[in-house]
């Protein structure tokens, strides 16, 4: 196997504990200079690179990585479900995911959580959101989504509607959560984009987590996010209207920027979830707790310039 496929090489740094991101495409990924942070934060000696994979790769890259003495992996596109099948044991969050984004080697066996929707669950409440006996309406019904349900379901909304533009897809979201859904007494529902203009009720909070954004497209027509606003405005809701994708102003969030809308885009996210990372693979002190606030704010303002 070629070398250029290992590019971090966790003997090479005797002295740290070597953690990296493994993702194709991966020179984008901002979790270095994010963990960096965390590790100034903190006191600790660490070395967080990147991983480039080739497709087909994966199992052997990590092999190698945690045979070197690597520490941990965040996992990301299009590995996560690949890393939820190497795994023997996972967490109840990254289980309901289908998909792992942190992984581990303890005692010989791949251990995965998923940090991204109880990352997404943090962002929100730094943005007050407040989520008990809340209706929320999440766009979508890929990976992304599914990750997402069960840490939104632990904060005990009302209710959850998932419009995805195939509805089957939506529904099949649904079948999956609905055991979860009775536990937490939530209703669950599927509808199709389309079908949103049938809406009656307000949603607190309104969640995009289509891949929409990243072609520069909205999963909404103009006429169905103001139906959405005129429908908060009659309930007098101050609805957060939230964009998982980062970096730009989306066309979804240009719509409901214009109308007037609470918005956010999924830095935070990408910082929390980071930040739930680093905290299960180290033990972080009380008077230590890490400082995501300040994190963000400095990856917002560089990508401003
Ligand atoms: P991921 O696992 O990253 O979430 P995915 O499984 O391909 O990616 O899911 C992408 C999601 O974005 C799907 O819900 C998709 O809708 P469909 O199931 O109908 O394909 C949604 N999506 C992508 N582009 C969209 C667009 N322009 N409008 C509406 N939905 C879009």
């Amino acid at each position: 196997m070629s070398n250029e496929l290992f590019q971090i090489d966790p003997r090479e740094y005797p002295d740290l504990d070597v953690y990296a991101v493994i993702g194709n495409p991966i020179a984008h990924s901002l979790s270095p200079e994010i963990h960096s942070q965390f590790a100034t934060q903190t006191q600790q000696k660490i070395h967080y690179g990147k991983i480039f994979c080739e497709l087909g790769g994966f199992k052997r890259v990590v092999e190698v990585f945690f045979a070197r003495g690597g520490m941990g992996l965040n996992v990301t596109v299009p590995f996560k479900s690949e890393a939820f099948n190497l795994c023997t044991k996972l967490t109840d969050r990254a289980w309901a995911a289908g998909a792992v984004n942190v992984l581990t080697k303890v005692q010989g066996i791949y251990c995965g959580d998923n940090s991204d929707g109880v990352g997404l669950v943090r962002d929100l409440e730094q943005a007050s959101c407040s989520f008990l006996a809340s209706n929320i309406l999440i766009i979508g019904a890929g990976g992304a989504v599914q990750g997402t349900v069960l840490p939104l379901m632990e904060k005990f909304p009302a209710r959850i509607v998932i419009a995805n533009r195939t509805l089957e897809k939506a529904q099949k979201v649904v079948e999956r959560f609905n055991n979860e859904a009775t536990r937490h007494q939530v209703e669950i529902k599927a509808i199709s984009i389309a079908d949103l203009t049938k809406e009656n009720q307000a949603f607190d909070l309104i969640i995009n987590c289509t891949s929409s954004g990243l072609n520069h497209q909205s999963p909404l027509t103009d006429d169905l996010a103001k139906h959405l606003v005129n429908l908060s405005q009659q309930e007098k809701k101050d609805t957060l209207v939230y964009e998982m994708v980062y970096g730009k102003i989306t066309p979804f969030l240009e719509q409901f920027n214009a109308l007037g809308s609470r918005t956010r885009d999924g830095f935070g996210m990408l910082v929390e979830q980071a930040a739930v990372a680093f905290e299960s693979w180290i033990s972080v002190e009380k008077d230590q707790k890490l400082d995501t606030f300040t994190v963000l704010q400095g990856l917002r303002e560089k990508f401003q310039n």
